[in-house]
């Protein structure tokens, strides 16, 4: 979708639909107070009124969207907001439409643009690529909205819609990775989707195959991916490069292609939607993209482990011992915790950037349902400057994470007799056993672990922006991180 900038007035400018956006507790402008009762709209935040104004002002349509009071109207709104009017043209069948918000929010117009053209992207996305039974308006796309803005904010507004955009298609990007099937999206294709990902906007990436990932000693992605056909893959994607004044972030993600769970296999309802145990790669495939397109000035490498988790003669199993890329030995306990045993390796692969800091995401622990429901993604780590600076990326961009603990004595409940760690701990705190299993290989890197099993995948969308099925959960947050870190 195109997002253009104009400078003038969505009531000025013919249109086939015009949308305003208007605060609650402010007066409408006087030609459209013409309109409307007072009582039948008051602009509280997504209250929506479509209206037929006649050659009152000049759009055929108008749009009215509510925002909220402007205290509270904050970038959340605008992305909801931005959503909606996406949505509410495609209902209309109207591809082209003008937008502008009357009166000056309380928060920058920069980043309130960020937020708008983030949620006209998200809210104009399906998944329909294996529909055949399509009607007409269920294929009418919306192809460009023009914002209208005083000469004075045209600059930063259009700036803001950029970005926004930019980031909106991370997160529908990631969307589509993580609806694909497993059968079309195996640890392979994933592959040839980052060598794609490079040709496009110029990461360097590189993919290792079976027979590299043998010769390297990738023993955790190996031992994981040897029951099955498709075989795995561990994938680079690199921009920038790291200097003094751009520090490496490396972002680590889980991209189990189809989790059966191995031998410890899981029952059927569970398993319906395991091909979205890659939504951590796909997040990480997201925000590269992002990255590469807006080419930020940092070094930031990321890193994803690919297999896909079956039972077969060859599966790995209970019992077996591992030793991963580290050196460290494994002990299976469970081959469903499987997502751990092929992180280990990426996550020890990304000290050789000695980077500032490794965010890691996967859908890692059932157990994070339990503990946070299905709305927010479970953090741990260890360096608080990091957890504290994903917390307010998380407020900012809607994508919120809360943080559990890792103490000392979490750390005793992964140790083995037999080997150096076990698998599973059982299920008492299983989300933080797991992450104190993982903060095993970053070394003394400052690390976090983005439990998002419970976040990748909604069968309920509460928001207008948000789409059933696979969230693109991450991209967001990551994007909105490294902003943070930009803005010092
Ligand atoms: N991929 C699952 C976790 C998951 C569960 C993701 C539900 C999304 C929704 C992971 O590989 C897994 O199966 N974990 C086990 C670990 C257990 C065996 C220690 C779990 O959570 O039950
Ligand atoms: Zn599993
Ligand atoms: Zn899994």
């Amino acid at each position: 979708m195109e997002i253009g900038i104009k400078v003038g007035s969505v009531l000025n400018e013919r249109a086939d639909l015009g949308v305003l956006c208007v605060f609650e507790g402010q007066p409408l402008p006087a030609e459209v107070a013409n309109l409307v009762e007072a009582e039948d709209f008051r602009g509280s935040a997504n209250e929506k009124v479509l209206l037929y104004p006649r050659g009152a002002v000049s759009p055929r349509r108008l749009l009215l969207i509510g925002i909220g009071s402007i205290g509270k109207a904050n970038v959340e709104q605008f992305r909801q907001v931005g959503a909606l009017a996406v949505q509410e043209a495609r209902k209309l069948k109207v591809p082209e439409f003008t937008i502008g918000v009357d009166g000056q929010p309380s928060i920058s117009l920069f980043e309130a643009a960020v937020a708008f053209a983030e949620g006209m992207e998200m809210g104009a996305y399906r998944f329909w690529r294996y529909r055949t039974n399509l009607n007409t308006a269920q294929t009418f796309e919306v192809t460009k909205a023009t914002i209208f803005a005083q000469a004075e904010n045209a600059a930063a507004i259009n700036q803001g819609a950029v970005i926004g955009r930019v980031i909106g298609r991370g997160v529908t990007y990631a969307r589509d990775l993580v609806n694909s099937p497993g059968y079309s999206l195996t640890p392979e294709k994933l592959g040839d989707e980052a060598v794609a990902l490079g040709g496009r906007t110029g990461l360097k990436v590189k993919v290792f195959d079976k027979a590299q990932l043998t010769e390297q000693g990738f023993g955790g992605i190996l031992a994981v991916g040897k029951g099955s056909l498709n075989e795995p893959r561990f994938m680079i994607m690199e921009h920038g490069q790291a200097s003094a004044d751009k520090p490496t972030i490396c972002f680590v993600g889980k991209g189990l292609t189809f989790d059966s769970g191995g031998l410890s296999l899981k029952p059927a309802e569970a398993m319906e939607t395991m091909k979205s145990d890659m939504a951590g790669a796909a997040a990480v495939f997201g925000v590269m993209q992002v990255v590469a397109e807006l080419n930020l000035p940092l070094h930031v490498v990321g890193l994803i482990s690919s297999a896909e988790n079956m039972p077969s003669g060859d599966a790995y199993r209970p019992g077996d011992i591992v030793t991963t890329l580290s050196g460290k030995t494994v002990e299976v306990l469970n081959t469903d915790a499987e997502g751990r045993i092929i992180l280990s390796d990426a996550l020890f692969y990304a000290q050789r950037y000695n980077p500032k800091a490794i965010v890691e995401v996967s859908t890692l622990t059932g157990a994070i349902i339990i503990a946070l429901g299905m709305r927010t993604t479970g953090m741990m780590g260890t360096d608080q400057t990091l957890l504290d600076q994903l917390s307010k990326a998380g407020e900012v961009s809607g994508e919120r994470v809360w943080a559990l603990p890792m103490w000392d004595e979490y750390h005793q409940m992964v140790k083995s007799e037999v080997a150096d760690l076990k698998n599973m701990a059982g299920r008492p705190a299983g989300s933080i056993t797991a992450a104190t299993f993982l903060a095993a290989f970053v070394g003394d890197y400052p690390f976090a672990h983005l439990d998002i099993a419970g976040t990748a995948w909604t069968t309920s969308p509460a928001k207008p922006y948000e789409s059933a099925r696979g969230t693109g959960v991450g991209v967001r947050l990551l994007v909105e991180y490294l902003r943070g870190l930009l803005a010092g």
